[in-house]
């Protein structure tokens, strides 16, 4: 390497290093819209969230919302979710004043829209209180400005404070009962206990958080308990030092200072722990800004600058991007030492917001960029099967629940598998836990929703599957189950063969064809024939229209997406199901039918009749022209997505953000690449900056450069080389450019060019046997 060469490399490398990338990241994208990202405060893959809590009379998910009236602010809640609003518990509340009865309304309004940045949130209320949070990952800060000469400064813990639902699905969760105990010290006080909860999204049975709370100011206080959870009568409003109750609980603190400081730590395993969790993460005297600064320092180190570019021309581009790693990765939680339920050696994540979510673009990132994270993920998720006996789909509170189509945990393993996550993990274990889920029966959970089977875990539809080749009516969402069952049976078939588990392999790959069962010739849309469909308890088919899910909901034949839809999504029989499409032309033509419209009006307001960018059937859907040769119109409708629906804004998600699911679609989008989750396969899409270098651990990273591409439609390939060579494959595998690291080296036009030539992406499944 010649010397200045040399030179130019390190300059470039530190200048990217000197850049602020928290500039970039924008904690308010998605929060509202139905998004429902968290605006508060955490950690990368934090425990503790800590945020405000509004009530509006609609389901506040995340807490969240731009209208309405605080209630709370409180340290548990989650990012980017739907059903039901879960935890929004162990919560203050600034009150001016005398307070006659704590348990009445306390709510009120902003008087400025709340300020929100990297490891900062701050609220100002109309009576002139504001209340400024900090963050770690157990325990959080609660810097309270009350307003000189108003009265008393009080703050009210109260420990039946949860996020109610207003849905009427029966899904609203229940404080169950805690108590509290108040200790005066030389200087503020503290105040330890624990609060029991059930219900919520995932409809779980009793949990319960242990909480230790110090206020630094002296204070006066006076414990309270209610009557019932529904009116808001006193039964006690005293100064006992400790209270327990299953109805109302809490503590009111009065204070003669205008500025209170309150340092609150949680844990689920004791109120002990819980001390010690906040007295190391913030121990008295520690300062707001500090905590910023470890939170900022915390997200660039672990998570920000593994992505970075020295393209910095588009500041939307950058927030875009890094706003999206932001709020990846806010969501699961890494409770490693906090888990109650059993005592093991294995790592413990939990809050899952779903698999069904998060399999296609989601877990295949985290892969990339968070290796170390992804190894214990896996880890953890074996070691529920361990205890539980069924890994989940989705897990919240430390209960599964829910699944809405496959055992798609499946999917994630197999996906680990085949691309080499080794490490810590028993394969042995694994394969057995995925075994479960491909043969055992998951015992009925009875949910109003879908009494048919099982929605807690495994596959509840499992019957049909091994004794008919497909699901009929008799089980509610028997169509969408079908084409996931057969791609988690594919998943089985990888992992054995990687365990040289021959007869198995064979056995689930047969399987995995089994979604060919549910197709019905027969079917018409659209001037196409042949799509998935229901059959009767008899086996024979029932008549449909693959334009409408019906209910598309629990109990019905589709959940939440269409027949057209869902018949995109047999990805490891892709020749087959391109075949039964009618082959590469009416293939070509079904897809462009999907995106009918959506390219007449280049403003972002049109809507796609059939085409979904906000729910995860349609995810790979943009990408599937590079099976059949038409790797330009891939680029030109998931870009045309990305740029119509995506932006670095509040509402600025197509739609509920899925725990995180949309941003990862948006992330691969940036990156140029597409997963093919279960395989080693990656769609090439187009990128978006001149260059990306993404830090894949272990001293490897992936490169990606651009030449000849702007932001005003030169987003075509011209040409691809990959390490060095030239490609004309509309796809590279794990081994070209992840397992130890390469460079993607692309040249971009205004006009689609015919570059991808080459062999088509594999379809496994499709070989006969
Ligand atoms: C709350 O305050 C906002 C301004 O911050 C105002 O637009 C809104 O109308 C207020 N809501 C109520 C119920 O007063
Ligand atoms: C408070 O409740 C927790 C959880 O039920 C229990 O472990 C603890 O002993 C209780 N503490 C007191 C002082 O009652
Ligand atoms: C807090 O109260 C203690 C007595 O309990 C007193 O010694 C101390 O000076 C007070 N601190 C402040 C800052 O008022
Ligand atoms: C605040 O002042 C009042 C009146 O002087 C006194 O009764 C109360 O104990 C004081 N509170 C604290 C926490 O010092
Ligand atoms: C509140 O609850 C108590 C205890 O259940 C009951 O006696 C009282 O009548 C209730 N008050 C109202 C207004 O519902
Ligand atoms: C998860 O939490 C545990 C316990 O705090 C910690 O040891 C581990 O490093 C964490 N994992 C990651 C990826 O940060
Ligand atoms: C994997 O777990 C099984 C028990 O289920 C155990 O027999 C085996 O030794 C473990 N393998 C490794 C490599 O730890
Ligand atoms: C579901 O209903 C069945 C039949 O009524 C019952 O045996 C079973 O215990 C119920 N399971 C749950 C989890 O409620
Ligand atoms: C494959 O599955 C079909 C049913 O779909 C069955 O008839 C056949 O025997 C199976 N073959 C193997 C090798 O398991
Ligand atoms: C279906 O084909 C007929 C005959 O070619 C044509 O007239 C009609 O417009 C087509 N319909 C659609 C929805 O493409
Ligand atoms: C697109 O859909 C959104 C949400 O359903 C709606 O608010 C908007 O008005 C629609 N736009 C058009 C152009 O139909
Ligand atoms: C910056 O990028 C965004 C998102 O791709 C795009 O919409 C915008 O037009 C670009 N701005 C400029 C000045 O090119």
């Amino acid at each position: 390497m010649r010397p200045s060469l040399r030179i130019g490399l390190a300059l470039t490398a530190s200048l990217s290093q000197a850049q602020d990338l928290t500039q970039y990241v924008l904690t308010d994208t998605g929060d509202t819209g139905g998004g429902n990202t968290f605006p508060g405060v955490s950690l990368p893959l934090g425990m503790v969230k800590l945020g405000p809590d509004l009530y509006t009379g609609s389901d506040s998910y995340s807490g969240y919302q731009a209208d309405g009236d605080f209630i709370g602010f409180s340290m548990l809640h989650e990012s980017g979710t739907g059903g039901a609003p879960k935890y929004g518990v162990v919560s203050q509340m600034p009150v001016l004043g005398d307070i006659e009865n704590p348990l009445s309304d306390q709510s009120i309004n902003r008087s400025v829209a709340d300020e929100t940045r990297l490891g900062y949130y701050k609220s100002s209320l109309v009576n002139g209180i504001t209340v400024e949070l900090g963050a770690t990952g157990r325990a959080g800060m609660f810097q309270y400005v009350f307003p000189e000469d108003s009265g008393a400064s009080n703050v009210i813990v109260d420990v039946s404070h949860v996020l109610p639902s207003y849905r009427g699905q029966g899904l609203g969760q229940s404080y169950l009962g805690g108590n509290i105990s108040v200790t005066t010290l030389e200087t503020g006080v503290r105040y330890v206990g624990s609060g029991s909860y059930d219900n919520g999204w995932n409809r779980a049975p009793e949990w319960t958080v242990y909480f230790c709370g110090n206020f630094e100011q002296n204070a006066t206080f006076r414990t309270f308990l209610g009557a019932d959870a529904e009116n808001d009568t006193l039964v006690d409003y005293s100064d006992a030092t400790s209270q327990a109750s299953e109805v109302r609980l809490g503590a009111v603190f009065t204070f003669n200072t205008t500025e209170v400081t309150s340092r609150v730590g949680v844990s689920f395993i004791s109120a002990d722990q819980a001390c010690h969790n906040v007295d190391t993460e913030i121990p008295a005297g520690t300062s707001r800004e500090t905590l910023e600064d470890d939170v900022k320092t915390a997200w660039t180190d672990q998570v920000l600058s593994k992505v970075t570019t020295t393209d910095t021309s588009n500041t939307t581009k950058l927030q875009l991007l890094y706003s999206s790693l932001y709020h990846l990765l806010l969501i699961p939680t890494n409770k490693t030492g906090e888990n109650p339920l059993w005592t093991s050696s294995e790592p413990y994540y939990d809050d899952i917001f779903t698999f069904w979510d998060l399999f296609r673009s989601g877990t295949p990132l985290l892969h990339i960029l968070q290796p170390v994270a992804y190894e214990e993920f896996i880890r953890s998720l074996i070691d529920i099967w361990r205890f539980e006996g069924f890994m989940p789909d989705a897990r919240s509170s430390f209960f599964n629940g829910a699944t809405q189509g496959g055992s798609n945990v499946d999917n994630v393993l197999a996906d680990a598998y085949v691309k080499g996550v080794r490490g810590a993990v028993n394969w042995t274990d694994g394969f057995s836990a995925m075994l479960t889920d491909a043969e055992t029966v998951p015992p009925n959970n009875n949910d109003s929703r879908d009494t048919s089977s099982s929605t807690k875990e495994g596959r509840g539809a499992l019957p049909d599957w091994i004794d008919l080749g497909y699901i009929t009516t008799k089980y509610g969402r028997s169509v969408s189950r079908a084409i996931e069952y057969a791609g988690n049976d594919f998943g089985l078939y990888q992992v054995a063969s990687g365990l040289g588990l021959d007869s198995e392999a064979e056995k689930y790959l047969n399987r995995s064809r089994q979604w060919r069962n549910q197709w019905n010739p027969d079917l018409t849309a659209l001037n196409f024939t042949g799509f998935l469909g229901p059959r009767d308890e008899d086996g024979a088919w029932v008549d449909q229209d693959p334009l409408s899910c019906g209910g598309c909901y629990w109990g019905d034949d589709y959940y939440e997406a269409l027949p057209m839809e869902y018949s995109f999504n047999a990805h490891h029989d892709m020749a087959t199901l391109i075949d039964y499409s009618g082959g590469s032309d009416a293939f070509i033509a079904r897809l462009e039918a999907m995106f009918e419209g959506g390219l007449s009006d280049s403003n972002s307001q049109f809507n796609y009749t059939l085409f979904n960018p906000g729910n995860e059937p349609s995810f790979t859907t943009p990408y599937l022209y590079n099976f059949v040769g038409r790797q330009d119109l891939s680029v030109k409708h998931s870009r045309f997505v990305a740029d119509s629906y995506y932006s670095p804004t509040p509402a600025g998600l197509p739609g509920n953000s899925d725990a995180g699911a949309m941003e990862s679609w948006l992330l691969w989008n940036i990156i140029g690449l597409y997963p093919i989750t279960g395989q080693t396969t990656f769609l090439i899409g187009s990128p978006w900056f001149a260059d990306l270098t993404i830090d894949l651990g272990g001293g490897k990273s992936l490169v990606v450069t651009a030449t000849g591409g702007d932001d005003e439609g030169a987003i075509y390939v011209q040409s691809l080389q990959v390490n060095g060579a030239a490609w004309d494959k509309a796809w590279v595998a794990w081994e070209d450019v992840f397992a130890d690291g390469g460079t993607l080296d692309f040249v971009l036009g205004s006009e689609p060019a015919d570059w991808a030539t080459g062999e088509a992406p594999p379809s496994p499944a499709t070989k006969t046997s």
